[in-house]
Parts: structure tokens; C-alpha cells; sequence
């Protein structure tokens, strides 16, 4: 094992605490697991969209030729996920002054944040090239349809970009059926298109469990067997779902099938059987995937945009953590954490399953993989330039991302999958 295998951040280098803590997270991963994860680090990359390629050959049908497939998210030949960061000379497609709603924790530039660098950065696919958004086109490959965005805050983080970026087209009214803004629901009336947001942190009904009350590290209840139908009942007739969980699944969790409790992961109950975060993640997908399918008159394409990741550096997120990076950093500077890989292996192999079912039946599943070219993203986070509601911002914000920003590149994608399906 040796330590040059690591790529450091160039320009700045690391103080030797971090050094040696990477070198013993290293090290005992490849205790843990053996030769595969020398392999990962050494290229990660390029590795791991070997194995995310392989994943999917797997889960096609035989009439199907992975190399002339746009199930994985490429176009024809092009995987749309595998490439780089270009600079690029041009303004951000909004702003805080255009007519869309941005939640102002995300709100960067109407927080003042200085920099705008990391604004001017295109993602160019390595065998394709990704367009720029268009949102004419974006509406008349939706009219007369419906889509969904099913998760947290980040799931929510997407659709107010894609509102953005539609803004310079088309104004949406508010249709929304609760006043709850997390489940805001928009009609644009000349497209006949309806955009709706579904909160739904867990994906399954989940409860707070701590008795001192909820905080951002108590206990919650997950039934893992039982989907949160405050998204699956409302989702019969629409045609394009866009689904994801993540950072949630940090925290402390009881886990429950058949209304008993299975097992937990970190709660300290000796009497409970320790189960990993990712045994919750898993299930959770399977259940999700598998209403989907069995939902009669679905006909929609469900799209699963894969873990979204946080960059802190400096510190954990609740002890001085922070991002202030203002540019990408480049993949050999990427240090890639466990724990990302393992919940983004895990949901592909949800979705593997799900396709294969789907096959049979006529549904789509298909990848939105928004893990890779978001890692080389530290710069876009709102760190201290986003506000709650009258919040004292003393803990930076390193999971969600600024609006405008490299979350556009979500949408951006999503246009050319749409467009390959349409
Ligand atoms: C897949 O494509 C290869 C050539 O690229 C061809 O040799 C093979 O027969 C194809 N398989 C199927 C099942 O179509
Ligand atoms: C790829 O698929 C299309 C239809 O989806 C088919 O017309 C074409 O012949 C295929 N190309 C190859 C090389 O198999
Ligand atoms: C937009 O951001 C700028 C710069 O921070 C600020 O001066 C302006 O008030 C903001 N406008 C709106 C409408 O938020
Ligand atoms: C609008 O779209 C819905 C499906 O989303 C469809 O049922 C309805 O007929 C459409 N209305 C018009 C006027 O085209
Ligand atoms: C279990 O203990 C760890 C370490 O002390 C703590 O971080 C975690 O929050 C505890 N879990 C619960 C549910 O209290
Ligand atoms: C915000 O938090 C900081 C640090 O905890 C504290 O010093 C400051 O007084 C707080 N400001 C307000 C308005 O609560």
C-alpha cells in the first residue's frame, strides 16, 4: 500500500493529520475489502464507470446491445456521465433577479457570495457533446405531460433550477393542491405541462423517534417496507418521476418490516441488531422501484438521480466544516469517500433490479448520474451565502447547491435523456 497512490489537492497542500487519516482510511479498506478498492484509487474514475457500464450490461435485454443503448443515460455511444469540467465564457443561465423561485438558502448571489467562477464551467461529456439548456425545446418535449421530483431538499434543489432555466420561456401558476410548500406543484398553461415537487425525505413513511425531540442527529423510525404515500398516491398518471434520497440516511435509524423493528443503524440499543445506513438505503429503493411497478396505470419513465455529494472540508459539517473552494478540482485531486461510493453502488443496484422488471412490463428506469460530476464540485455550495428565514448562519451549507450553479447540469442532462426517449 503505498501513499502516492493519492492524488492531493495541487497548490495547496494537505496538513499531515489529514494525510495520515486518509492514509489509514485507506489502509483499512483495503483490509476490509481487499484488492478492489487499491484498484478504485489508484484510477477512480475511469474504473468506476467501467464498473458502472458493466452494471448495466448486465441488466439489458438481449435484443438490446449496450453499446447501442441509451438505458445507462448515453446517447447512442456517449455516456453522458463520464467527462470533465471546460470552462466556459458565458454568463449563468439566471439570476436572482429572474422571475423563479429560489429558496434563499440557495440564493447565492442575492447572499452576496463574491465569486462567480464557479458559474462559468460547462460539463463536456468524453465522447459527446452536452448542449446548452434550451428551454423551448425542454417545453415542447413536455407538453401535455406531467413530471415529479420525489426526495428532500435536494430533489427540490433541482426542480427550482429547472424553473429557473425555464423562465426565460414560460411562467408557471402555482396549482398546488396543500399549502406545504415542499409539495409545490406548477402548471405551465400553455405547454400543458405539470411540474410537481413531492417531499419525502425517506422515500418510505418514516416517524421521529427521538424522545428529546427532533434534532439534526435524533432517531427516526424507518418502515422500510411501507413507501411514503404521500408521493406514491399522487404519481399514477405522470410521466417522467425523478427520484432520489441521501444525506438523511446519515443520521441515526430504526429500521421496521412488517411493523417490527428489523434492526438499527447507530443507535446504540443493545438490544437491537446493528444494521448498516446502507441496509436502509437499499430497501428503501427496492420498496420505491417496486410501487412503481406495480402502480396499474403507471406508464411513466422513472429517473433516478444518484447520490448527491457534500464536500466539508476543514472540519465536519457541525464542527467548523466549511467550502470555499471556488473552481472544480480536477479528478486526480478527487478524494473519493467510501461511504459515496457505497449508497451510489447500492441504489445502481436497485435500479438494476427495477429495469429488469420494468423490461417486462414496459417501464423505463433510468440513471441520472449526478454522483461523479458533482464530486469535482466542492465550489458550488452555498458554504455561508444562503439564509433560512431569519437563521444566524453559523454552520456553512456544503450539501445543497447554489442557484444558478452546477446543478443546472442536472437539467441539462435530464433535457438530453428526455430527448432520447421522447
Ligand atoms: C451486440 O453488438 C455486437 C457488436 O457490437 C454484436 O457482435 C453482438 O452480436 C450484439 N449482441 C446482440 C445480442 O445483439
Ligand atoms: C441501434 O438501434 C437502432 C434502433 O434503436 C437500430 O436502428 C440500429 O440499427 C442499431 N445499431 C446497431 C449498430 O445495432
Ligand atoms: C440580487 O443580488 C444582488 C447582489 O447581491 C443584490 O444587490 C440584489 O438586491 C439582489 N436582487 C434580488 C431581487 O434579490
Ligand atoms: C393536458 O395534459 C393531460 C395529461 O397531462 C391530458 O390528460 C389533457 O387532455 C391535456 N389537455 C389538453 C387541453 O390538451
Ligand atoms: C449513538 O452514539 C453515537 C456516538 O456517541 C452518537 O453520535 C449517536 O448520535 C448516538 N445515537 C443515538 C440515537 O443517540
Ligand atoms: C449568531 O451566532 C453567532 C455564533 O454562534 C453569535 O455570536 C451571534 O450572536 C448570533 N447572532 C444572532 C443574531 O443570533
Amino acid at each position: 500500500m503505498k501513499a502516492y497512490m493519492i492524488a492531493l489537492p495541487s497548490g495547496k497542500s494537505k496538513s499531515p493529520d489529514n494525510l495520515n487519516k486518509l492514509i489509514l482510511l485507506i489502509l483499512m479498506s483495503f483490509l476490509l475489502v481487499g484488492t478492489t478498492f487499491l484498484c478504485l484509487y489508484k484510477n477512480p474514475f475511469s474504473q468506476w464507470r467501467q464498473n458502472v457500464k458493466m452494471v448495466y450490461q448486465h441488466s439489458l435485454p438481449a435484443s438490446e446491445n449496450a453499446s447501442n443503448s441509451t438505458s445507462i443515460g448515453s446517447l447512442h455511444q456517449c455516456d453522458l456521465f463520464s467527462g470533465n469540467w471546460v470552462p466556459l465564457a458565458k454568463g449563468p443561465y439566471y439570476t436572482n433577479a429572474t422571475k423563479c423561485v429560489i429558496d434563499d438558502r440557495q440564493n447565492c448571489m442575492k447572499f452576496g457570495r463574491p465569486d462567480t467562477e464557479f458559474l462559468k464551467w460547462t460539463w463536456r461529456p468524453n465522447e459527446c457533446e452536452l448542449p446548452l439548456f434550451d428551454a423551448a425545446l425542454f417545453l415542447e418535449l413536455v407538453r401535455g405531460k406531467s413530471m415529479a421530483f420525489i426526495g428532500d431538499s435536494l430533489a427540490r434543489n433541482q426542480m427550482q433550477s429547472l424553473v429557473c432555466l425555464l423562465a426565460s420561456v414560460a411562467d408557471p401558476v402555482d396549482v398546488s393542491y396543500v399549502e406545504d410548500t415542499r409539495f409545490r406543484r406548477w402548471f405551465y398553461a400553455e405547454y400543458n405541462f405539470t411540474l410537481a415537487a413531492f417531499w419525502s425525505t425517506y422515500l418510505v413513511r418514516s416517524e421521529e423517534a427521538d424522545p428529546n425531540g427532533y434534532s439534526l442527529t435524533s432517531l427516526m423510525k424507518l418502515y422500510l417496507d411501507e413507501v411514503d404515500e404521500s408521493w406514491a398516491a399522487q404519481v399514477e398518471t405522470f410521466s417522467y418521476i425523478i427520484i432520489s434520497a441521501g444525506q438523511w440516511f446519515l443520521r441515526p435509524l430504526m429500521y421496521y418490516e412488517k411493523g417490527q423493528i428489523v434492526g438499527c443503524y447507530f443507535c446504540n440499543q443493545t438490544n437491537v441488531q446493528s444494521l448498516t445506513r446502507y441496509h436502509g438505503y437499499k430497501m428503501v429503493f427496492r420498496t420505491s422501484f417496486r410501487t412503481l411497478l406495480n402502480l396499474k396505470r403507471f406508464e411513466g419513465i422513472t429517473f433516478l438521480r444518484t447520490f448527491s455529494p457534500q464536500h466539508y472540508e476543514n472540519g465536519v459539517w457541525n464542527n467548523g466544516g466549511n467550502c470555499l473552494r471556488t473552481r472544480p478540482i480536477a479528478k486526480q485531486e478527487m478524494e473519493l469517500e467510501e461511504y459515496i461510493l457505497e449508497f451510489y453502488w447500492t441504489q445502481l443496484e436497485e435500479l438494476r433490479a427495477a429495469q429488469k422488471e420494468g423490461n417486462t412490463r414496459g417501464l423505463k428506469f433510468r440513471l441520472l448520474d449526478a454522483t461523479q460530476l458533482m464530486m469535482l464540485r466542492p465550489d458550488g455550495h452555498p458554504s455561508h451565502y444562503g439564509h433560512g428565514p431569519g437563521e444566524n448562519i453559523t454552520i456553512a451549507d456544503c450539501v445543497h447547491w447554489c442557484l444558478p450553479g452546477p446543478i443546472d447540469t442536472w437539467n441539462e442532462a435530464l433535457l438530453q435523456m428526455l430527448k432520447t426517449e421522447a
